[in-house]
């Protein structure tokens, strides 16, 4: 993993950022449940562990897994009962079908290979196993704006800096090619109105070519929210499917 120390202590700051947005906790849950009950289950890129925390508190046995050594040194200083290990989508740290249950959380949209990482998937689950993936289209984020040319420029100037920023809308598609079965789809969205969406909002407003229509933006967006006026959606794809049960 050749990410700078400060680039995932940036990265930590913004996932908890996101941690902290209405229905977060929510979408969370969504994905626990649509794992039914499988049970060991792989958060791969699991980030600062929050989720495998949250299966073990559900009584799963969860791994994380994540290619960034810093980013695990995180998951286990704020999860010391957690499982983390060092581990890639291409080549997860489990024995062949060892696991009932794989998750990914905004973690596709960096994968070049994402055909890849499903046939590693299917490698480590079990026969009857679930999968449950998360991630946002980042080319379908929404904001209310009175510059709707510039915010376009923008979103996608955005997207442009994702590895596949339009994985998301690829899942069902994906998991169908890679022969996963019962392929199941849910969107739910992330909609900030509130301060939170500011550092989001600033995010976007750097990839400006014009400094000064970009102070000019940002400086709506704050007005907005002064006037309690900022709305962001972030649509948030979840899939999930299955492997073939042997019994079937
Ligand atoms: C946007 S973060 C999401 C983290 C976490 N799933 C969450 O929802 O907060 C993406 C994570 O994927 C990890 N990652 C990057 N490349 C990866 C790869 N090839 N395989 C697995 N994880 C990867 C990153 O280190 C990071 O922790």
């Amino acid at each position: 993993m050749t990410r700078t120390p400060e680039k995932t202590d940036r990265l930590i700051a913004l996932l908890d950022g996101v941690e902290r947005m209405p229905g977060a906790r929510e979408l969370r849950l969504l994905s626990y449940d649509l794992l039914g009950a499988a049970d060991p289950v792989v958060d791969v890129g699991c980030g600062g562990g929050r989720a495998v925390a949250e299966l073990t508190e559900r009584g799963v046995a969860a791994v994380g897994a994540d290619p960034d050594e810093r980013m695990l040194a995180v998951a286990r200083t704020r999860w010391p009962e957690g499982d983390f290990r060092a581990g890639d989508a291409y080549r997860l740290p489990l024995p062949d079908h060892a696991a009932h249950g794989y998750r990914a959380d905004k973690v596709f949209h960096v994968l070049a290979e994402p055909q890849r990482a499903l046939a590693e998937a299917r490698r480590v689950l079990a026969p009857g196993g679930r999968i449950v993936l998360v991630g946002q289209d980042w080319d379908t984020i929404v904001i209310d704006t009175d510059d709707p040319a510039l915010t376009r420029a923008l979103v996608h100037a955005r997207a442009d800096r994702v590895t596949a920023p339009r994985a998301a809308r690829a899942h069902r598609n994906l998991l169908l090619d890679a022969g996963f079965e019962d392929v199941h789809i849910e969107i739910r969205t992330l909609v900030l109105t509130g301060p939170e969406a500011l550092p989001v909002l600033t995010d976007l407003a750097a990839l400006a070519d014009d400094e000064g229509r970009a102070a000019g933006w940002m400086a709506e967006q704050r007005a907005r929210a002064e006037r309690d006026r900022v709305f962001v959606a972030v649509p948030m794809f979840v899939a999930a499917a299955s492997v073939r049960s042997t019994r079937a």
